[in-house]
């Protein structure tokens, strides 16, 4: 299916050969080399909101290209006649969607990129219908129903494989005949590859003032990756890992900036700073056409910020469930060898043992938690990263997400762009704020559900 040769489809033995492969290209060094297109994406998407909710009110109906950004957002809001109110559940969809097909492809806004997004958006659209979807997906058999959702799976899956495939053999093709091999080619700074096009559905290798390490796309790393023990991945294995590194990748990301953009407008208070402090280092580079992703990365408080809310909030609510290959004790309890162990992030992260908690503050939102954290860190001589596992939500070990710091680079560089450019408040009148569980969660997967919406003005003094 779609994930079939996946990284976290495998069993033990192929994971250890795919990670090790696929690690070579994804370690956080190299992951910056993805910022180019985040960065695009992410201006594209605040230049389309912008226009969304600049516009007057009432003149909701005004219709936009199908497919382009401002289209989709204006299908986030509440009601057509309201162009400030938007769906938190879906608001970060088509920032999330174009951000991994174009990360993971490379593509310009052609026809083949709008396919990819439109089979992908009908598969997850899914997800969000109900539970009972999901319960009925691993009924055995059901998924084979040559009718209904399965059958539209399936062709769905089948198109995507095919689509991709055929970028694979473009990319692979243009190597040959540049003569580049994986083994030589590891440190991809050094490449001189030419190759460029003009179509705008074909990858595009080497664009004008952007060198071939700038341009990094999932594709291009994984059919890249090398190492000297375990050798290249397949075609097969490249085109199903870079589904399954797309499915890992969207909703976790949009579900958990819609978690984080709640928390802000919740707290007009760590907004303000937060403000203060993007706006400070943009002050600093004279103006926001000149900010980096250094500079991004570079404020601590925006990182406490997302932090914060990825402890309240893991959109993965836990660590899958591992087999104990031998005896032991945890905690003072006896679990044999072969048992199933499980770490539920969303409560160990708000419990006394977590050592950020302190006076029973686990369930409150509180940032500065983990810039007091890095001050004590520094005072007892605590090395980064430590494995305390006071912060799991992208798991621990020898296991844990390879996806973080791509997930990272573009939770923190869209939240940086949008506080400094809105305001973000709750509407009037919503009640059920004030009485029983603010957040709305829904489970098992920790979306949002679908009634509340969070409002977005431009700011008017910086
Ligand atoms: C906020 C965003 C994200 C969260 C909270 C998250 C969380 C996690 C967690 C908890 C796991 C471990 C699952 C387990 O073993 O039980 C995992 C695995 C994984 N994630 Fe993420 N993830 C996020 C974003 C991403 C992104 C953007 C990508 C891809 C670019 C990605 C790719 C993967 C892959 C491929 C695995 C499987 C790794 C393996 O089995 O070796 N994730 N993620």
């Amino acid at each position: 299916m779609l994930f079939g040769k996946g990284l976290f489809m495998l069993p033990p033995k192929d994971w250890k050969r795919v990670h090790t492969i696929s690690m070579r290209s994804f370690g956080s060094a190299q992951t910056k080399g993805f910022y180019p297109i985040i960065n695009t994406v992410v201006m594209d998407y605040i230049a389309s909101i912008k226009q969304v909710v600049k516009r007057k009110k009432n003149l909701g109906n005004i219709s936009e290209k199908l497919g382009t950004m401002t289209s989709q957002i204006l299908n986030c809001r509440r009601n057509k006649q309201n162009n400030n109110r938007f769906v938190l559940d879906d608001i970060f969809r088509p920032l999330s969607l174009t951000a991994i097909c174009k990360v993971a492809f490379g593509l310009g806004d052609g026809v083949k990129i709008q396919l990819i997004q439109e089979h992908f958006n009908g598969i997850f659209s899914l997800q969000k219908e109900s539970g009972k979807a999901a319960i009925l997906s691993i009924i055995p058999g059901y998924m084979n129903l040559p009718f209904g959702k399965p059958l539209f799976i399936r062709n769905s899956i089948k198109a995507l494989h095919k689509l991709s495939s055929e970028l694979v053999m473009e990319y692979r093709n243009s190597r040959k005949s540049n003569n580049i091999t994986n083994a030589t080619t590891t440190d991809t700074k050094n490449l001189t590859s030419t190759t460029t096009t003009n179509n705008k559905d074909h990858i595009v290798i080497n664009e004008k003032n952007t060198s071939e390490e700038d341009r990094k796309t999932l594709l291009k790393v994984l059919c890249d990756a090398y190492d000297a023990n375990e050798g290249s991945l397949t075609d097969t294995e490249v085109v199903h890992n870079v589904f399954s590194f797309m499915a890992a990748g969207m909703s976790t990301t949009a579900d958990s900036l819609s978690h984080m953009v709640l928390e802000l407008a919740r707290s007009k208070q760590i907004m303000q700073r937060l403000q203060k402090d993007v706006d400070e280092i943009v002050r600093k580079k004279k103006s926001i056409d000149n900010i980096t992703w250094e500079d991004i990365d570079s404020c601590n408080y925006l990182t406490a910020v997302i932090k914060e809310s990825l402890r309240l909030f893991p959109s993965v609510g836990g660590v899958a469930p591992r087999i104990l290959t031998e005896d032991c004790e945890i905690d003072g309890i006896f679990c044999p060898k072969g048992s199933y162990v499980g770490i539920a992030s969303l409560v160990a992260h708000r419990l006394e043992f977590n050592r950020v908690v302190t006076n029973g503050d686990g369930n409150i939102f509180r940032p500065e938690r983990w810039e007091e954290d890095y001050i004590r860190r520094q005072k007892e001589g605590i090395k980064f990263p430590s494995n305390d596992y006071s912060f799991i939500t992208f798991s621990a070990g020898v296991r844990p997400c390879i996806g973080r710091h791509m997930s990272l680079m573009e939770m923190k560089a869209v939240l940086f762009h949008l506080v400094f450019n809105f305001d973000l408040s709750l509407p009037e009148n919503l009640e059920e704020f004030e009485h029983g569980d603010p957040r709305k969660l829904k489970f098992p997967l920790l979306t949002m559900k679908e009634n509340v919406d969070v409002c977005i003005s431009v700011r008017v003094e910086k």
